[in-house]
């Protein structure tokens, strides 16, 4: 049965090779600071397949936001550097691609929403001159055109009486409306991968419910890939079909969503589902795991997480666990975990 299991787990990874929609590979990334380099992301590997919800979690500072920039190609100029790795979208090698390439991929193919909505939008245009300025960069169709498409999206996002709303100056929007703007803006290309950086952070609970639901329609209707960072575990709980988690520039765990939640094997994982509020509504920040994320600039030789963790062991201070497969590996796809905890396991690619 169990030999069954892993040869199912096996075909499956294959597949996920071959199908992914984004395959990102041992990217680093780098940065200088005052007290010697840094790499906010370190080696870390991620599959994305068309039409499902990666989700992305951990807490602030431990490297989410420089991954997804990096896929953007949009690291921070000119010190944030892509020093290892590769990042592949259907196929194709993103790392080195020029400046002209990248941005023409921005927006058709992959498309991002930020946590503050302002920060997407303009302030001197107004709404519907922002999306149709977002459609005509990448489309040949005249303003009238654009202007129609623009309306039908903040339609579509949900926004009441469009059609006057896309003459409207953002800061006269709520905050909700406004981020209803910035994702009609990023869909309205109907672009293949939605980045979605922390969306609903800034906004009220039930804006934010209201959020996920529509890119939850959105993604059904439109067939796209979503990359959900958060810090929120319950978030991803309830959007995102495979989870990966984050801490100081690595991966430390990753597995189906369900099985995440089900069986979390990582202390860092299980830290963070115990500070989740047990109730509905879990939109509160992660209670705090005892100790502090490790200083980039001052990593422990062995696992960056044994400061905090209860099970620490000697060898946990001296080495850094590879991946290894999480013991109740399930067909649906690969859980694997970075702890020695799950050495007697096979040791995962
Ligand atoms: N502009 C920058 N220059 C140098 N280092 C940065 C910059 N922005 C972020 N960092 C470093 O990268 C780390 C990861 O940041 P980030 O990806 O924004 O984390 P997250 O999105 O998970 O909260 C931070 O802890 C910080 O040390
Ligand atoms: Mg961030």
């Amino acid at each position: 049965m169990r030999d069954t299991e892993e040869r199912n787990t096996e075909r499956n990874t294959e597949r996920n090779k071959e199908q992914a929609l984004v395959a990102i590979e041992g990217l680093r990334v780098s940065f200088p600071s005052l007290r010697g380099k840094i790499w906010p992301v370190d080696d870390v590997s991620l599959r994305i397949l068309p039409g499902e919800t990666l989700g992305l979690v951990g807490e602030s500072g431990s490297g989410k936001s420089m991954t997804s920039l990096a896929l953007m190609g949009l690291l921070p100029r000119p010190h944030g550097k892509i020093e290892a790795g590769s990042i592949k979208f259907r196929g194709r090698e993103l790392v080195g691609l020029g400046d002209a390439e990248m941005r023409g991929m921005r927006g058709k193919d992959i498309s991002m929403i930020f946590q503050d909505p302002m920060t997407s939008l303009n302030p001197v245009y107004t709404v519907g001159d922002q999306i149709i300025e977002a459609v005509r960069a990448h489309e040949r169709i005249t303003r009238a055109e654009a202007r129609r498409k623009a309306v039908e999206m903040l339609d579509r996002v949900g926004i009441p009486s469009p059609e006057k709303r896309v003459d409207a100056w953002p800061h006269l929007l709520s905050g909700g409306m406004r981020q209803r703007v910035v994702i009609a803006m990023a869909l309205v290309l109907r672009p293949t991968l939605l980045i979605a950086d922390e969306p609903t952070t800034a906004l009220d609970v039930t804006i934010q419910a209201q959020i996920l639901c529509l890119m939850e329609d959105l993604k059904r209707d439109f067939g796209m890939s979503v990359l959900l960072i958060t810090h929120n575990m319950g978030l991803v709980a309830e959007n995102a079909d495979r989870t990966a988690v984050m801490y100081a520039g690595r991966i430390l765990e990753e597995a189906p969503t369900k099985e995440l939640f089900g069986a979390p094997s990582h202390p860092y994982t299980r830290g963070l589902l115990d500070s989740i509020p047990r109730m509905r509504g879990m939109d509160r920040e992660l209670k705090a795991i005892p100790g502090m994320v490790p200083a980039l600039h001052d990593l422990p030789p062995g696992c960056r997480f044994a400061n905090r963790c209860s099970f620490c062991e000697a060898r946990c201070r001296i080495e850094e666990p590879p991946f290894f497969s999480a013991p109740r590996q399930g067909a649906s796809g690969v859980h694997s975990v970075r702890c020695w905890q799950f050495c007697e396991e096979r040791t995962v690619n």
